[in-house]
């Protein structure tokens, strides 16, 4: 075992080498005996107070050093850079990929066997993923759970209810008075956002690729159990190492399969389709954009948390958490594969059971036929665009309206009130340049506030169409991730004011219903954007960066580079 460890390549050296390996990891004070032939546990940590998601992952490594520590395993706590949603700019979907990097080259350099990933808010748990598939050791997630429900004048709240708010106070339903109320009763613990956001479906997500123990997905952050889970995903990481179980081993094709149709079941975050592209992208399976439409299409929403529902991903832990909506999907699952415990999916899910109807509902009485994602096609869309029918208004899924067309979010923040603006709830609001390379970095913006003289007739949902993305928290009728973006020359950077745009979400169709021989000579007369980023990292993301409907990761990182280093200068 200790000559085939990755770790001893540099700890189990003699010599001068040998020396300088050890002799300055024991300013820790490490005993000699810890570097004969122990497994080395990297434990990469996004902790950051400017992260408050993760601002707990400090205590939460604790345990599962502990872990590592009881199953003969050597703990090193690492960290990355951290991506905190609430306070970055311009959109920490810009440093995704940065991450990624940062994550990966961490793993290869250092004297590591194993890794446990500490993720938590939004794009921390796709970095740590894309970047330890293109090492492919041993690895563990353990996600930091959410927080518990907010309150506000005795009724429950999450970060869905920010969307609520922000149009309450630009109608005068709500005043600044009140909105100071409700923010102090709305992040009442440590954890990510509480509702089926993006962090929760991104826990989903790894608890259903089988990348975590079970249970890893709906643990609140402030429950005694999560500090148990870090601790035993420890232990295992250390057997992991010794039985050779890579990140490949898990992330089969079938696997990607079985945490798409969760993601549908959960009404999990449209971020979804093209974080998991992007990490199918970088352990080498192929995954188009239809196959999030075909394998999401048998699957009903039966997890009833907002967006798409009532409740919260607390209640979702007492009433079974993710193993028990799995064991719902246990004839659409392929519940054979293995998971990071050795065991099986159907082992993990055979003792769990939906404990409360009202929040994880039997497969064949959902909360909505209506789950997933629908892929469009069409014209203003050829390589694809998403929206999420169960976070939309029934009456808008069939609709034909004229185009309000704003050519960036600073356009759009301008006029969106002007009393002037020809607009009513039967338009449709586009807005372009908010896509990976025109933003850049693909922002949050796609589900933008309504009009207010539309807002003060009581409508509350409109068609919205940009090549920018929605939060997770978000819900309406918007459609998101239009590929080719705008600033790539998509028809999407031909759309004018009073063009006539047909969705139909039954039909998959996004049309932009213009002549062909008028587009041409618009295409003709469109000139692109020179990007004023001339430096930097932007300037290498905005020159590499491909479009959503492939993941959003930049060209040269697809793949993996192994976990061999290749030179060695000492
Ligand atoms: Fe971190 Fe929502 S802000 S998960």
């Amino acid at each position: 075992m200790q000559g085939s460890l990755r770790s001893q390549q540099w700890f189990g050296k003699e010599g001068k080498d040998g020396f300088i390996y050890r002799a300055w990891m024991k300013n820790q004070g490490i005993p000699s005996d810890e570097f004969k032939g122990k497994p080395v546990i990297g434990i990469c940590n996004t902790w950051s107070e400017l992260t408050p998601c993760n601002a707990h992952f400090r205590e939460l490594a604790e345990s599962v050093k502990r872990g590592i520590l009881e199953a003969g395993g050597f703990p090193v706590e690492f960290p990355v850079m951290s991506l905190g949603e609430t306070l970055m700019k311009p959109t920490t979907m810009l440093f995704r990929n940065l991450v990624s990097m940062d994550v990966e080259e961490s793993i290869r350099a250092n004297p590591l066997d194993g890794v446990v990933l500490l993720c938590g808010c939004d794009k921390t748990t796709p970095s740590l993923v894309m970047g330890a598939c293109s090492v492919n050791l041993p690895t563990i997630v353990v996600s930091g759970g959410a927080m518990l429900t907010g309150k506000y004048n005795g009724r429950d709240i999450g970060t869905s209810d920010i969307w609520r708010f922000a149009a309450d106070l630009r109608s005068g339903a709500m005043t600044e008075e009140d909105l100071n109320i409700a923010e102090s009763g709305m992040c009442r613990s440590r954890g990510h956002c509480a509702v089926m956001g993006t962090a929760s479906s991104m826990a989903c997500m790894v608890e259903a690729l089988g990348l975590s123990l079970p249970g890893n997905a709906a643990i609140p952050a402030a429950d005694a159990n999560r500090k148990v889970l870090a601790q035993l995903s420890g232990r295992r990481i250390v057997d992991m190492v010794r039985e050779d179980v890579k990140l490949s081993d898990i992330l089969t094709r079938k696997a990607f399969d079985n945490a798409i149709k969760v993601n549908a079941a959960v009404g999990g975050s449209t971020n979804f389709v093209i974080h998991l592209t992007a990490i199918a992208g970088r352990i080498g399976v192929p995954l188009d954009i239809l196959d999030f439409d075909r394998l999401s299409a048998a699957i009903p929403l039966i997890v009833n948390l907002q967006p798409s529902g009532k409740y919260f991903m607390e209640d979702l832990y007492y009433a079974g958490g993710l193993p028990a909506v799995m064991k719902e999907l246990t004839e659409y699952l392929d519940t054979d594969l293995m998971t990071v415990n050795g065991k099986t999916i159907l082992e993990n899910i055979q003792r769990a059971s939906a404990i409360n109807r009202e929040v994880i509902a039997a497969f064949d009485e959902p909360f909505n036929q209506q789950s997933g994602i629908v892929v469009l096609k069409g014209n203003l869309c050829e390589a694809g665009a998403i929206i999420k029918p169960s976070a939309a208004s029934p009456h808008l899924m069939q609709h034909t309206g004229k185009a309000v067309v704003f050519e960036d979010i600073e356009d759009y923040k301008k006029r969106i009130d002007d009393p002037e603006l020809p607009v009513d709830e039967n338009s449709i609001l586009v807005l372009k340049n908010v896509g990976p390379k025109g933003y850049p970095g693909m922002p949050e913006v796609g589900n933008m506030s309504l009009p207010k003289k539309v807002l003060a007739k009581g409508i509350t949902d409109m068609i919205r169409i940009s090549d920018g993305r929605m939060s997770g928290t978000g819900f309406g009728t918007v459609v998101l991730h239009v590929s080719p973006e705008a600033a790539a020359g998509g028809t999407l950077a031909l759309v004018k004011d009073g063009d006539i745009i047909e969705l139909d979400v039954q039909g998959r169709v996004l049309n932009l219903q213009v002549d062909d021989q008028e587009l041409a000579q618009r295409k003709a007369a469109w000139v692109a954007t020179v990007s004023p980023h001339d430096r930097g990292y932007v300037n290498m993301y905005v020159n590499n960066v491909e479009q959503a409907h492939l993941g959003a990761d930049l060209g040269f990182l697809k793949g993996g580079s192994g976990s061999q280093v290749l030179r060695d200068s000492h």
